[in-house]
């Protein structure tokens, strides 16, 4: 395989990636990102996601719910609380898929998400929709050829149903899943697991050496998922933003490892605030 040409190692590789904030800048200067999913009884990965994105800058952040929508979130009443099918994605970074589940429905607003927004994220189970769906997967490189950003955040599990393949084989050649997956879906790919590669069909692999297995918690990956959304919402090219998320997201766990919690029981909530730290000291 290729060896890694890009080792994520120190936060001066992100210096100057982020556009400054302007004195004269206002909440439409730095994007709006609607995070689509929360099925019933999931809601919380679609807040996590959400208030992950608002904490890394986005200017606004609506959440498009499935089956119901919350009045507000009391925890985050900066959140704007809808239904997913009344949202409009055409200026949007769509983050799709946060305990989203599989339905029609959530077919349908994937395919409305590939065709209308000019940045996604694609998490959980909107790959495992686009693993199980052709026309889905069609909509998906269709992307490519208009000049839209696209990144994608499979686990192992979720690589390997992309890929057809099994997650022993995915985890063998980490490198290999990583740049099949861009070719396969020419969008930026983010391969989590200890060590994350991100991979582009253009650009050298990558890999991260921040984080812990202090992230191996319920709902750390939705919050990755939120950061990259606020990161393509503020400009950022989506190689750029994949990296730097993967980096906070690692940079901020270890941080609260080694000032607050200590390895065990560190949860994707407090990772949040710990990842706006990690921003505001690059
Ligand atoms: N070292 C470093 N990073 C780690 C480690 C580790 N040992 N273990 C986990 N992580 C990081 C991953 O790299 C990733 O960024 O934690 C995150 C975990 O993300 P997910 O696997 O997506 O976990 P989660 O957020 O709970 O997913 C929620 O979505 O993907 C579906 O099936 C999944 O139902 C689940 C839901
Ligand atoms: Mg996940």
């Amino acid at each position: 395989f290729p060896p890694p040409s890009g080792i994520l190692s120190h936060a001066a590789m992100f210096a100057g990636l982020l556009p400054a904030r302007r004195l004269d800048s206002h909440k439409g200067s730095y994007g709006e990102v609607m995070v689509i999913g929360g099925a019933h009884g999931m809601m919380g990965a679609a807040i996590l996601a959400a208030s992950a994105a608002l904490y890394c800058g986005a200017g606004r952040v609506y959440v498009g719910f499935i089956d119901a929508a919350p009045a507000y979130d009391a925890q985050h009443p900066e959140l704007m609380c809808r239904m997913a099918a009344e949202l409009d994605f055409s200026k949007a970074c769509v983050v799709i898929g946060p305990g989203l589940g599989n339905s029609e429905l959530t077919a349908s607003l994937l395919a409305r998400a590939l065709q209308q927004a000019p940045y996604v994220v694609i998490d959980a189970d909107a790959l495992n929709l686009i693993a199980s769906s052709a026309p889905l997967r069609a909509l998906l490189l269709a992307r490519s050829q208009s000049l839209k950003s696209s990144i994608m955040t499979p686990h192992p599990l979720e690589a390997a149903r992309l890929l057809g393949i099994s997650t022993a084989q995915v985890q063998a050649d980490r490198w290999q899943a990583a740049l099949d997956l861009a070719s396969q879906f020419q969008a930026t790919i983010i391969l989590k697991g200890a060590g994350s590669i991100i991979a582009t069909s253009q650009q050298p692999l990558c890999i991260n050496t921040s984080g812990n297995p202090a992230l191996a918690s319920g709902g750390t990956g939705d919050v990755l998922a939120g950061v990259c959304g606020a990161l393509l919402a503020q400009q950022m090219a989506a190689n750029d933003a994949a990296r730097m998320a993967v980096w906070l997201h690692g940079c901020a766990a270890d941080q609260l490892v080694e000032h607050a919690c200590d390895a065990i029981g560190l949860t994707a909530s407090e990772l949040i605030p710990a990842i706006r730290n990690c921003l505001n000291q690059q």
